[in-house]
């Protein structure tokens, strides 16, 4: 059985105040909501101190959205792995496809920001997805399947086993343009099988989350999907009633 996850990426969103009470809000309803499921949040950098001091010892990890790609010194603006993972951070974002986008991510330096990740013990979400023209030119498969060789394939054994993944369809990022489940299960299961040809049975125990316009009246039937082992949500995520009630999509599954 692979774990269930509801990762929640507020983006640059809320003040430190307004993150933590989000994050209170969480908590106070969640005894409501299905204990089978992990629930993540990430916040921006400014909050992971106070968000970790309130979810400790409750249901509710809490992740970063980035982290540097250097372990120290003379990078003006920048926050190390090092200084994340001291807060007791467990999870990092890597690759979202706005970080490609805007901030020019690529492989070679997602390939060390994983470095980092590890080194400290934490655990990467690594994003991949393809952009609308891709999927309509059939380039969608090379593009994931890229992203997942040149980077997930730096990894050793050892490392593979701490990873989650995050299939998250540029078009449907913000958009309110959701994949249908169908959709979402095909790349799933093709990402799972491209894991497989280098991580063997160990592909059959990585999460596999969707991200991209998941809101409370879909997700049920996109986490229903075999491949499909939660979600990556940005909007929802920034009221506590919509992110846990994604997670309640797995009440019907
Ligand atoms: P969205 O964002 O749920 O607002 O579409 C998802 C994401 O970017 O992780």
């Amino acid at each position: 059985m692979r774990r269930k996850i509801v990762a929640g990426n507020w983006k640059m969103n809320t003040t430190p105040e307004q993150g933590v009470q989000l994050v209170k809000d969480v908590l106070k309803n969640l005894g409501h909501a299905c204990t089978s499921v992990d629930y993540i949040v990430c916040p921006p950098y400014t909050h992971l101190s106070e968000v970790v001091k309130v979810t400790r010892g409750t249901a509710v990890q809490v992740g970063a959205q980035n982290c540097a790609e250097e372990t120290k010194g003379a990078y003006t603006g920048e926050v190390s792995a090092e200084m994340i993972a001291s807060l007791g951070v467990r999870y990092v974002i890597l690759g979202h496809s706005e970080r490609r986008q805007y901030y020019g991510e690529t492989s070679a330096t997602l390939n060390k920001r994983m470095t980092q990740v590890y080194a400290n013990d934490m655990v990467p979400i690594y994003c991949v997805g393809e952009t609308l023209d891709e999927r309509e030119s059939g380039k969608l498969w090379d593009v994931v399947k890229a992203q997942i060789e040149e980077v997930i394939f730096e990894l050793s054994d050892e490392q593979y086993h701490r990873l989650v993944i995050a299939y998250e369809p540029v078009w449907a990022i913000g958009t309110g343009k959701v994949a249908t489940a169908d959709q979402a299960q095909e790349m799933h299961a093709f990402i799972r099988k491209t894991l497989a040809a280098k991580f063997k049975d160990a592909a059959a125990k990585t999460p596999i989350l969707y991200g991209g316009s998941v809101k409370p009246d879909n997700a049920a039937e996109i986490f229903a999907k075999e491949d499909v082992d939660g979600g990556l949500i940005g909007g929802a995520s920034l009221k506590a009633e919509d992110f846990l009630g994604i997670g309640k999509g797995f009440d019907a599954v």
